[in-house]
């Protein structure tokens, strides 16, 4: 296999907005990352991926671009960013911008042209299309809710497609010169510096261009765009092989895809050894609810639903390329709460976890106070609340017929904005991310939480994530932490997790346990490497208490 710098990478994602504000109006901003680029350092970060900072309505928080050129005012300049850039560089980090494709906002250019001039250029780049007999031109489900169809101002039964929020229009893949404009965008970032690539909502780009609808999967009468989605997978990678040559591979730049339902048969064309992306996110233990469009009906993850998808996800990417590991983003829940039992949502439970998620084969995406061992934020209120899905999900619950409480309660669960609030750093006011109220509530355990708690603590989550992230820049070790095989041991429960990573002269094996029970591990002439919780090793046996982790090696 031809050998890449990011293949031994760990990358960590920042949401902006919730980040560092450095000019006290309660967003986040550029210059409060580079405030904190040393604290990156030293949790040995190489790639950073930042979720988008370009000028936008920010009806979904900047995943509606209005100029993919330009930096929102709220987060800087464009002069900030090249100070970022730079700055992260001497420290020896690069820097991926978040690149969303699918769709742009209806506050773009084009999309105003389009919508003034029907017979424009503009107006090619978008879908739109007639309805029938008072109807949209077919029966899909937004991601957020409603049809994925909004009809025309004025025009009675001209409408366009937007799979997302109707401000989010999609952009039309099969349109060549919409794809030129899109290669050039991304040529002019990777000119200016940046190593690549967090690729958005990619799987969707494919469509039917016969618009033919699916069976209704709800009492909408509407069926969910992930399932035409799906149906159209084989199509992608035909796009993205020529975004490679356009763009990537000349500049042999990092991709990260946002890749569901990639076919198996498809793996190969998007992360083996020529593929379209350096990797994909590892969403294999979405599958649970995979096909329910209800909230109320979302079941809960557990640590063996997790465990078999990521085991099974790992072991089909062995031999094809690497998979990107993560256990949350701006997109989901807090994993310590999502994943873990009860009982585990505190700090052992994070760093059990951690041991897991950082030396599984792959590339690591820690998402901003992961390495804290953050848990879900609990809201009071939904008008604490500002995203638009979750805002959605709540008034899915109330017609399904929950109450407020129950509504609140599945928000406090599921929602996105779990995830969402300010980075916690010290113990004044506002968490040192502002001097004033942020945009979004400051977690309820601050305290316990902070990097400034857990800085002195040597058994703290932080040290444990910074003692994992230098094993695996570790020349001893890495090798066999990037390169080894993924193979899984025998789990003496359902709720432990153990597996190895199979190098050339090494082994190194991982067990993480959140059960109720002690085990007992027989691992003969072993060296422990690290570990968390209580573990002890005596005449070559391991012994592992709940809610610990450990790290050994054997050489061959
Ligand atoms: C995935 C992004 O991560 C999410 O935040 C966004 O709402 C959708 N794509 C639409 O861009």
């Amino acid at each position: 296999m031809d050998r890449k710098w990011w293949h031994g990478a760990v990358a960590y994602q920042i949401y902006p907005k919730s980040f560092q504000d450095s000019n006290q109006d309660g967003i986040g901003d550029l210059k409060g990352i580079i405030r904190r680029l040393d604290y990156l350092k030293e949790l040995h970060v190489d790639i950073l991926w930042l979720s988008p900072i370009y000028v936008s309505p920010f009806v979904d928080e900047g995943y509606d671009i209005a100029d993919y050129q330009a930096i929102a005012p709220v987060f800087g300049t464009m002069e900030d960013f090249d100070e970022l850039l730079r700055e992260a560089k001497a420290r020896g980090m690069e820097l991926i911008m978040d690149l969303v494709l699918n769709h742009c906002s209806s506050e773009h250019p084009w999309f105003k042209q389009a919508l003034s001039s029907p017979l424009s250029e503009e107006a090619s780049f978008f879908y739109f299309r007639r309805g029938h007999d008072g109807l949209p031109p077919d029966n899909l489900r937004s991601y957020f809710g409603g049809s994925v169809w909004e009809k025309i101002e004025g025009d009675s039964d001209l409408y366009y497609l937007h799979y997302f929020a109707r401000e989010q229009p999609d952009l039309n893949w099969y349109n060549e010169k919409l794809r030129e404009r899109l290669f050039e965008m991304m040529n002019w970032w990777l000119d200016k510096g940046v190593a690549g690539f967090r690729v958005d909502a990619i799987m969707n780009i494919a469509k039917d261009l016969s618009f033919p609808g699916l069976p209704a999967d709800g009492a909408d009468g509407l069926c969910a765009a992930s399932k035409m989605t799906a149906r159209m997978a084989g199509e992608v990678s035909g796009f993205l092989k020529e975004m490679r040559d356009k763009t990537l591979k000349p500049h042999d730049a990092f991709s990260v895809g946002e890749a569901f339902s990639v076919r198996e048969e498809d793996l190969a064309a998007f992360i083996g050894e020529d593929g379209c992306f350096s990797t994909i996110f590892d969403f294999s233990s979405h599958g649970l609810n995979e096909g329910l469009s209800r909230y109320c009906d979302f079941k809960p993850l557990t640590v063996k639903y997790f465990r078999d998808a990521t085991f099974t996800a790992q072991e089909k990417a062995n031999a094809v390329g690497f998979l990107a590991p993560i256990i949350e983003n701006h997109d989901e829940p807090r994993g310590v709460s999502a994943i873990l039992p009860r009982q585990w949502q505190n700090a052992r439970g994070a760093q059990a976890l951690g041991t897991v998620t950082l030396l599984l084969r792959g590339i690591p995406f820690i998402y901003q106070g992961q390495e804290l061992g953050m848990t879900n934020t609990h809201f009071d209120s939904v008008y604490e609340i500002r995203d638009l899905l979750a805002r959605e999900q709540y008034s899915a619950c109330l017609k399904q017929g929950l109450s407020p409480y129950q509504a609140l309660t599945i928000l406090n669960c599921e929602s996105r904005e779990n995830a969402r609030t300010p980075m916690l750093w010290d113990h004044s006011s506002f968490a040192g991310f502002s001097e004033v109220t942020p945009w979004l509530k400051v977690h309820q355990d601050q305290h316990r939480l902070c990097v400034e708690f857990q800085e002195g603590d040597p058994h703290s989550t932080l040290n444990h994530y910074r003692a994992l992230t230098a094993l695996k820049h570790h020349p001893d070790f890495r090798d066999t932490l990037t390169y080894g095989d993924f193979e899984r041991m025998p789990c003496p429960d359902d709720d432990t997790i153990c597996f190895r990573r199979v190098g050339e002269r090494q082994e190194i094996g991982v067990i993480a346990s959140f059960s109720h029970d002690t085990h007992v591990f027989p691992i003969g002439e072993a060296k422990i490497l690290l570990t968390s919780g209580e573990v002890s090793f005596k005449e070559g046996e391991l012994m592992v208490k709940p809610g610990s982790s450990a790290v050994f090696i054997i050489e061959r």
